[in-house]
């Protein structure tokens, strides 16, 4: 926290915006002030991309067709459809599309429901994220829908961000309702990633056809993308580490789940996460999956600054 007389200045303009005092957290990675409701529906612009993305993988149709009380009259996602999936792989991601109408339900049961952001699950917007991540402009382009190892790591973009945040936002959740949520929300989202994860740590030596890349090349590179969009130093590695150092207790090189140096899950604030799923680094600058920005008073308090 800023002394007051430091503060002042910077609170000021952000009070005409939001009752959100962003200005006075932490700016880069620290825990910003904000109550329960404001975190927990900061969740939702996950929530809403994962829903949209898993049930279009899987059945060619989202939220609107499936459960369209809970988009609450927000756009329909642009570029979303269904993926080349093996049946194997298309059962379990239409699983995890439902898991996801079941999280927005239990999510606006306990606080007000949020119309759906607008939302990029368009090629193009993947295919920017695997440039960035490779550091090559793919070509052909990666099309994330044409088959089950693209959609695995397209997918692998999205949980993980989820999980990390429900990691950071918990210890700053004051009331037993809200860390029952969270705490529930967290269990199943960090299932969807070690499921994701393993099932490209199985095909990790493979190349991504046609390129001269592996599925443990392009973890690695998604995850360093996402360590420097998020700006708050290692908090993502990839299926396989290069460094023995970041496996479990300095071991292994299989990494099929992402922890620290004791194996506890890496923990991400909301500015972080907009960051990321932005693609821009800045979480004043929507961009990416988001294209208009998050929805809620955290991601629209940033927005405003
Ligand atoms: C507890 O948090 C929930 C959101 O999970 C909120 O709706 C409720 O108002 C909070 N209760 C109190 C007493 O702050
Ligand atoms: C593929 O990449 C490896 C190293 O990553 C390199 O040794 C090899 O020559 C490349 N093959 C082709 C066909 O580009
Ligand atoms: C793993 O390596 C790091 C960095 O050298 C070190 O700080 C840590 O203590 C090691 N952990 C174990 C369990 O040996
Ligand atoms: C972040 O984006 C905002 C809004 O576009 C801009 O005013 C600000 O300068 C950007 N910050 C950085 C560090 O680029």
């Amino acid at each position: 926290m800023a002394t007051i007389s430091q503060s002042f200045f910077f609170i000021l303009p952000f009070l005409l915006y939001s009752r959100l005092d962003i200005a006075s957290s932490a700016p880069g990675c620290g825990p910003l002030v904000a109550d329960d409701v404001d975190r927990i529906q900061f969740a939702l612009n996950l929530e809403f991309l994962e829903a949209e993305f898993f049930l279009h993988g899987a059945l060619g149709e989202g939220l609107d067709q499936v459960a369209p009380q809970l988009a609450r009259g927000g756009p329909p996602p642009i570029g979303a459809r269904k993926a080349n999936l093996d049946d194997f792989e298309r059962r379990i991601i239409e699983e995890f599309g439902y898991q996801e109408v079941g999280h927005l339900r239990a999510i606006t049961s306990a606080v007000e429901g949020l119309p759906r952001p607008p939302l990029d699950l368009s090629p193009q917007n993947f295919k920017k994220i695997f440039k960035q991540a490779i550091g090559q402009d793919l070509k052909p382009p990666m099309d994330p829908y044409s088959n089950t190892v693209n959609y695995l790591l397209a997918s692998y973009v999205i949980p993980y961000v989820g999980l990390v945040g429900y990691v950071g936002t918990i210890p700053s959740l004051t009331n037993s309702s809200s860390l029952s949520l969270v705490a529930s929300l967290l269990g199943v989202e960090s299932g969807q990633d070690a499921v994701i994860r393993a099932l490209l740590y199985k095909r990790e030596s493979e190349f991504v056809q046609p390129y001269n890349i592996t599925v443990a090349e392009f973890t690695r590179g998604i995850s360093n993308l996402r360590n420097q969009l998020g700006m708050s130093g290692v908090k993502d590695e990839g299926v396989i580490v290069v460094d023995p150092q970041s496996g479990a207790e300095n071991k292994t090189d299989s990494n099929i789940l992402s922890a620290d140096a004791n194996s506890l899950s890496y923990a991400r604030q909301p500015q972080e996460i907009l960051r990321i799923v932005y693609g821009t680094g800045n979480e004043s600058q929507p961009g990416g999956f988001l294209p208009k920005g998050g929805i809620g008073n955290i991601a629209q308090a940033y927005l405003n600054s």
